[in-house]
């Protein structure tokens, strides 16, 4: 079968089982081409309209399988496949880790332009996961030391092995950590993705979500537990020009709401996204009444 046979079959397969795309694309043809060109390892430059590429008996088999897997389990397309594409970079993933997909990748490819006064030196990715967002900071700042914080030595050992893929582990230190607790310094950039999915908005999550980490995702108090006391704590880690750049997806409002007196600064994203806020390391000192 031709690779562009196979690729329209498998859209209309997707189509047809209602899935659900949220993890890297948003149509169903474009979840058939992740899909099988990651299976297979094409690179995607190659494109699949004007190839000539013909799909061997053991390709095939491996295809039927990841097919079978992403309709039947409704598992994620970068689990099956074990790797997601962030910053235009490939990271390995599974089980261990959510499956990258911040808007927050836009702010590093621009670095973090016009919300930073110079290229930072030292770099925080709280909540780390495995290891995108810290890791594509790396490469965006090649001055810069990073350090990558997880409260799961799974998801650590994950992002290590990502940041040895991407010829960083010089630079780059994965640290167990409950939030700040093991930190004993100071940054000019933290960049923090926390678990923000309050229960109410847990519950009506599509199947594709549930093979992901709960305690990635699942947060308490509205969803605001950890954001909120990450805002509290980041004055005592940031340098005196530093900020602090958090997404909280769909809790935006009820972040909002709960600090009305603190100026956040909701950033607009040109590819998508929504959910992320940004505040200077000053602001946090003399609006730190407004966070209590
Ligand atoms: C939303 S995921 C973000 C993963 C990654 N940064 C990304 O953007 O794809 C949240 C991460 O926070 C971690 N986490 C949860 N509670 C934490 C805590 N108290 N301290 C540090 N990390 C925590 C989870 O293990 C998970 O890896």
């Amino acid at each position: 079968m031709r690779l562009a046979d196979y690729i329209d079959k498998t859209a209309e397969l997707f189509a047809k089982a209602d899935l659900h795309f949220g993890h890297g694309t948003d149509n169903a043809v474009d979840e058939a081409v992740y899909l099988v060109y990651s299976g297979l390892g094409i690179d995607f430059a190659e494109d699949f309209h004007h190839s000539r590429r013909v799909l061997s008996t053991p390709e095939l088999h491996i295809l039927d399988e990841f097919v079978r897997r992403r309709i039947e389990s409704r598992e994620p397309v970068a689990y099956i496949v074990g790797e997601a594409w962030f910053c235009g970079l490939p990271f390995f993933t599974d089980e261990r880790a959510l499956i990258p997909r911040s808007p927050i990748a836009e702010l590093i490819e621009n670095r973090f332009s016009p919300l930073l006064a110079s290229p930072p030196t030292s770099i925080l990715d709280m909540c780390t996961g495995g290891g995108c967002i810290g890791i594509a900071c790396a490469l965006q700042f090649p001055e810069a030391k990073v350090d990558l914080v997880d409260i799961s030595e799974a998801s650590l050992e994950l992002a290590r092995k990502n940041s040895d893929r991407h010829g960083t582990s010089d630079r780059v230190r994965a640290l167990q950590s409950n939030l700040f607790s093991e930190i004993d310094r100071r940054y000019d950039l933290i960049v923090a993705n926390p678990p923000y999915v309050s229960k109410q908005e847990m519950q009506s999550l599509p199947p594709e979500y549930l093979h992901e980490p709960r305690h990635g995702l699942e947060c308490e108090d509205e969803g605001l537990a950890l954001s909120l006391q990450i805002l509290r704590q980041a004055e005592f880690y940031l340098t005196a020009e530093g900020i602090l750049v958090m997404e909280v997806g769909n809790s935006d409002e009820a972040l909002q709401k709960r600090l009305s007196k603190l100026p956040m600064l909701w950033l607009e994203f040109e590819f998508g996204g929504h959910g992320v806020m940004a505040i200077t390391s000053q602001e946090l000192v003399k609006f730190r009444e407004a966070l209590n």
